[in-house]
């Protein structure tokens, strides 16, 4: 996409709607829960209001809407960075009404402002960006320079990232994701819940997770084995596991986001560190793979809180590694999350 420069006589841009098109185009290729992509965006003027859509809650895995506005999150963060990208200093007003908890952002395109590098850089990622499943080739370790630089921009949200190192620690927190996996597939209400959100393979749903996009077969992830979600559903579904899959693949940096409240305010700051994060990952061909489980059930998510994160609220749980490329997962048409002020 080239950023519209087209410019009124006192600098700013002679209609917006078109932009504010494009910011949204981009936003919705923001990671979500399943892929349930729960938002909606509106415009009034130069002003986008983003909305969670609770209809796309997931209402037995995620009650309390933790994951649906981590996912509005990266969303948010992603429309931030393609707003910059169009020439434009975002000023984001964060849930501005406390009456209305599904309002959670209005985004005005203020100033104008000149294009940066790094601007370019991670608007060029929003779409490279892919989840990963499944274990990463060996020798693809996240370099200490980029950890860094991981851990800055997290903090730029306002939350942390933090490595678990200690073979400890990384063996008992393998464990509890495995655990959580076992206890939601004995637990029928989830198991149709995650049924809906992974389609069959041919499906034409612009939603959900789609088999291209995980490997068949729950391969392992070595020396820690953290286990993916059951999207095939004991079918023979996801695709050649190959190298990812196959002996000696990988567990990967293992990483945590925490944040040192447990409010929607915290919530959203984690799903844009979240989404910070893995852009500036992609930049550098590293990607991410997401073990939320454990955070879904709550002894488990207290658990981690207490034993791994120092008291700060567990948001995420990823592992980072250079995998090669990836599927390109489903989205709806930009238009099917605007609503009518458009
Ligand atoms: C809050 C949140 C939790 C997620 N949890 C998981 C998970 O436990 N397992 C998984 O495979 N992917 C998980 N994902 C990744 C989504 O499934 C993924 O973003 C979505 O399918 C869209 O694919 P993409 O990220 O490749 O664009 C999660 C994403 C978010 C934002």
């Amino acid at each position: 996409m080239e950023p519209t420069r087209r410019q009124g006589p006192n600098g700013a841009a002679e209609s917006p709607a078109e932009d504010v098109q494009k910011a949204v185009e981009a936003a919705v290729w923001a990671p979500s829960v399943h892929n349930t992509q729960p938002w909606s965006f509106s415009r009034r003027g130069s002003r986008i209001t983003v909305r969670a859509d609770p209809d796309r809650r997931l209402a037995v895995a995620d009650p309390g809407g933790r994951e649906m506005l981590i996912s509005c999150g990266a969303a948010l963060l992603t429309l931030r960075v393609a707003v910059r990208r169009l020439g434009y200093e975002p000023q984001v007003r964060l849930l501005p009404d406390p009456d209305r908890p599904n309002l959670l952002a209005d985004v005005v395109l203020g100033a104008r402002i000149a294009e940066s590098e790094d601007d370019r850089l991670l608007y060029e990622q929003i779409r490279r960006r892919r989840t990963h499943r499944g274990g990463f080739p060996p020798g693809g370790d996240v370099p200490p320079p980029l950890r860094a630089r991981l851990e800055m921009e997290a903090r730029q949200e306002g939350a942390e990232l933090q490595a678990v190192e200690d073979p400890h620690a990384l063996r008992a927190l393998a464990a509890l994701t495995e655990a959580a996996e076992n206890l939601q597939r004995l637990d029928a209400p989830y198991r149709r819940e995650c049924a809906r959100w992974s389609p069959r393979p041919g499906s034409s749903r612009p939603e959900g997770v789609h088999a291209e996009t995980y490997p068949r077969g729950e391969p392992r992830t070595e020396p820690y084995h953290f286990p993916g979600r059951d999207f095939a559903r004991g079918h023979d579904w996801g695709t050649d596991p190959g190298k990812t899959g196959g002996r000696g693949a990988v567990t990967g940096l293992v990483m945590l986001i925490t944040t040192s409240g447990d409010t929607p305010g915290d919530w959203l700051g984690a799903g844009q560190a979240l989404q910070r994060v893995l852009l500036r990952a992609a930049e550098k061909d590293v990607a991410a793979a997401f073990h939320t489980q454990p955070l879904e059930i709550p002894e488990l998510r207290e658990l981690i809180r207490r034993r791994f994160c120092g008291g700060r609220y567990p948001q995420m749980l990823l592992r980072l590694g250079r995998a090669g490329a990836e599927p390109e997962s489903v989205r709806r048409p930009a238009d099917q999350s605007m609503t009518e002020d458009f």
